[in-house]
């Protein structure tokens, strides 16, 4: 049997774990909303303490970060289904599977996040082919920008599960220097509020991760479209919206419409005008 790969990895790059260990779950549940292969033949590879990472992650920390993932797919379909030669960039791409999930042959995928997570990636996921490409560097180096190049067949970038990591100045800072640079480009990435920030960090101590921090809360995109007259609100989707009942436990339905009562976690779809 393969020997399993050990990980360390810094602060907020471990909670890459989180998201990689839930759509493994939901994979093997038994009527999964997200099928995600890729993501269980990874996490049989892991040495890591699986059991007590499932145990606080609960069931509907599960489904939320599935729901995440399944509603970027979709957006990220449709937009295939639009510019089939289009360029997907994936920030804080971690152990993120979604080129595997939603690739339609002819677009062009850029996978980014920091030198060590990166180099977890290669190690796990190796580039499959020459449209994609790794780029290993921080979102904060606007340099990224240069080595997307062109984007005049289409850019679509999702940041799932990053953004709140970040203190509220960071992330005005990264989208309003993006924003004029990337006219035309759609951008799309969960948000949390206030509240639900709360009970967040809460899961994610939990799960072994006690320096990584939920840093910035919101509720209203408002705030973001207020930032620069670049930045244009295309729709929000709040979590669970929609979502098939089949496999859930009554504690987690019941978590679920506490979330959409509170408006807990939304994925904010932008436009970069
Ligand atoms: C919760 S994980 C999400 C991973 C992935 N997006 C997913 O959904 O499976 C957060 C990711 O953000 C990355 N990250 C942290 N700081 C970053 C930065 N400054 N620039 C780019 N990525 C960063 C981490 O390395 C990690 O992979």
């Amino acid at each position: 049997m393969a020997e399993k790969i050990k990980i360390k990895l810094g602060r907020v790059q471990e909670t890459l774990l989180l998201p990689l260990v839930s759509r493994a779950k939901e994979t093997r549940y038994k009527h999964p909303f997200l099928n995600d292969v890729k993501s269980f033949e990874l996490y049989q590879q892991l040495d890591i303490d699986k059991r007590r990472i499932v145990r606080n992650l609960s069931d509907i920390g599960i489904q939320g970060l599935c729901y995440r993932a399944y509603k970027m797919d979709e957006a990220i379909k449709a937009f295939l289904k639009k510019h089939p030669n289009g360029k997907i960039v994936d920030i804080g791409a971690g152990l993120d599977t979604t080129y595997y999930r939603c690739d339609n042959g002819t677009a062009l995928w850029y996978d980014l996040d920091m030198p060590d997570s990166m180099a977890l990636r290669k190690q796990l996921l190796p580039i499959p082919n020459q449209r994609v490409t790794y780029i290993s560097k921080s979102m904060f180096d606007y340099s990224w920008i240069d080595d997307i190049g062109d984007i005049s067949n289409g850019l679509f970038i999702t940041i799932p599960g990053v953004l709140p990591y970040f203190k509220e100045a960071e992330v005005k800072e990264f989208l309003t220097n993006i924003a004029p640079k990337l006219k035309g480009a759609e951008i799309m990435f969960d948000v949390i509020s206030h509240f639900g920030r709360f009970f967040v960090d809460i899961r994610i101590k939990a799960a072994g991760m006690k320096d990584a921090h939920l840093e910035w809360g919101i509720l209203n995109p408002a705030t973001i479209t207020n930032w620069s007259e670049h930045i244009e609100l295309v729709r929000t989707i709040q979590f669970f919206q929609g979502i098939k009942k089949s496999n859930q436990r009554v504690s987690t339905r019941i978590a679920m419409r506490i979330n959409k009562f509170f408006n807990m976690t939304q994925l904010f779809h932008l436009k970069f005008v």
